[in-house]
């Protein structure tokens, strides 16, 4: 049958950018089955950190597939499994020192208010308004970022509320007034709905991903790790798509300095193998009662954590988070240069490559311009992704090992790009 065909074996529900068939990847680049090559800004969504197929990854996986595939974690110990969880452990904040490990992002999500329920016998967790934690039944109820995550799946698992994510763009005030009110907020909010002893957890994005791009002000996140300490909230980190040097650290949370309790990776972490993890102290994982949680392949699949492993030495090897620091100051300057010929009102902002460009017109968010300039880049074979609530950020995430010259061909499609929707 010819692979065209292929497409009506799919379901609809997943939304696409295009429909060209991939069939190989090379470092910032993917190729399709008619031979056009696409540099990739998308990265998968922000899964293929090291770029496509990168050599050392590939052959670990190759390795490590001949040795063992799987290893299930209630039978026996697989000993690649033990290598990467103590590998991980030299590169997490001293308050997490245990891993979960699990298969999606979701899942760690799941995983996390799990452990945070049973670990302070409280009921509720506060989330962010703008705030995107996947697509499982807790995990809709704490996203806000859209509402196609919600709509016609409600009643959503109870026990959720919302506090405004500090996002001064949105509001239009100073950063140090958007603090000031949001944390206000979420005081309020611990008074007159969900108190702090039946609050068992406080999930945030160091950057808010799916909901635009839009890092947490470093004096705000200090103020969450406050007012759990002050009242034994648990304060999630979800670092599913900020992490693994993403943004010019290795996590996210360490441009405020606050350390959470519990963690939750992804993305990132596997090169392109599904692969996550929760991660929090001893003291708290003991609290699981063994078996309450798990799932047949978290932790046993040999060849997802070779490849987790693997996309740790790459990492260091090649100064991967150096080079997101220095690659996204870059691009952040040429897109800040470029957008002045935007006629209407733009943001740029990000943290290391994790960077988005708010385009506004009337003070709306302007939908259109940002789908106009997606569609020209993808015509020019550049592929980037939209976010935000009012689908008008374009979001930049190339792999972490992009070149200078990368950078230059899509600032340079995205600049005709541009031009062209405003002419
Ligand atoms: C911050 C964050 N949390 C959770 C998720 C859910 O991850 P997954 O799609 O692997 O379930 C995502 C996915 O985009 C994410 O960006």
């Amino acid at each position: 049958m010819p692979t065209s065909h292929c497409k009506e074996a799919l379901s609809d529900v997943w939304g696409r950018l295009n429909n060209s068939i991939i069939v190989r990847g090379e470092g910032s680049y993917i190729l399709d089955d008619q031979g056009n090559r696409y540099l990739d800004f998308t990265s998968g969504i922000g899964v293929t950190a090291t770029g496509h197929c990168h050599p050392q990854i590939v052959g670990a996986i190759e390795s490590q597939a001949s040795q063992l595939l799987f290893g299930q974690m209630n039978c026996m110990l697989p000993e690649i499994t033990l290598r990467y969880a103590t590998a991980l452990r030299g590169k997490t904040p001293d308050s997490i020192e245990t891993f979960f490990f699990s298969n999606s992002g979701a899942e760690a999500v799941e995983g996390a208010v799990k452990l945070a329920r049973i670990a302070t016998g409280r009921p509720n967790v506060i989330a962010f308004e703008g705030g995107f934690h996947g697509r499982t039944a807790m995990t809709m109820a704490l996203t806000s970022s859209k509402k196609v995550y919600r709509e016609g799946f409600q009643p959503l698992p109870a026990g959720v509320f919302f506090a405004p994510f500090p996002n001064s763009f949105y509001y239009g005030w100073s950063r140090k007034e958007t603090v000031r009110f949001c944390l206000g907020q979420l005081e309020r909010l611990l008074q007159t709905q969900s108190s702090a002893e039946e609050t068992a957890a406080i999930i945030i994005e160091p950057v808010l991903g799916e909901g635009g791009f839009v890092p947490a002000p470093a004096e705000f996140l200090l103020g969450l790790r406050e007012i759990c300490d002050r009242t034994g909230i648990l304060l999630i980190v979800d670092e599913i798509q900020s992490g693994f040097g993403r943004t010019g650290k290795m996590w996210a949370h360490e441009h405020s300095g606050i350390s959470p309790d519990i963690l939750t990776i992804a993305k990132g972490i596997a090169s392109g193998l599904p692969m996550s993890a929760i991660g929090a102290s001893h003291e708290l994982m003991s609290r699981w009662t063994p078996g309450s949680h798990g799932g047949t392949y978290g932790g046993g699949s040999a060849i997802s954590m070779a490849a987790a492993l693997a996309t740790l030495e790459v990492i260091e090897n090649e100064q991967l988070i150096e080079n997101a620091r220095v690659a996204g100051s870059l691009l952040k300057e040429r897109l800040e240069l470029i957008v002045t010929k935007y006629s209407g009102t733009v943001d740029v902002r990000g943290q290391g490559l994790m960077v988005g460009v708010e385009l506004m017109r009337d003070g709306k968010p302007d939908k259109a311009t940002a789908i106009n300039i997606q569609a020209d880049c993808l015509k020019n074979k550049l592929l980037i992704l939209i976010c935000g609530t009012g689908g008008n950020v374009l979001r930049w995430l190339p792999p972490l090992n992009v070149s200078e010259q990368e950078i230059d061909i899509a600032c340079k499609t995205f600049e005709l790009a541009l031009e062209n929707s405003v002419s």
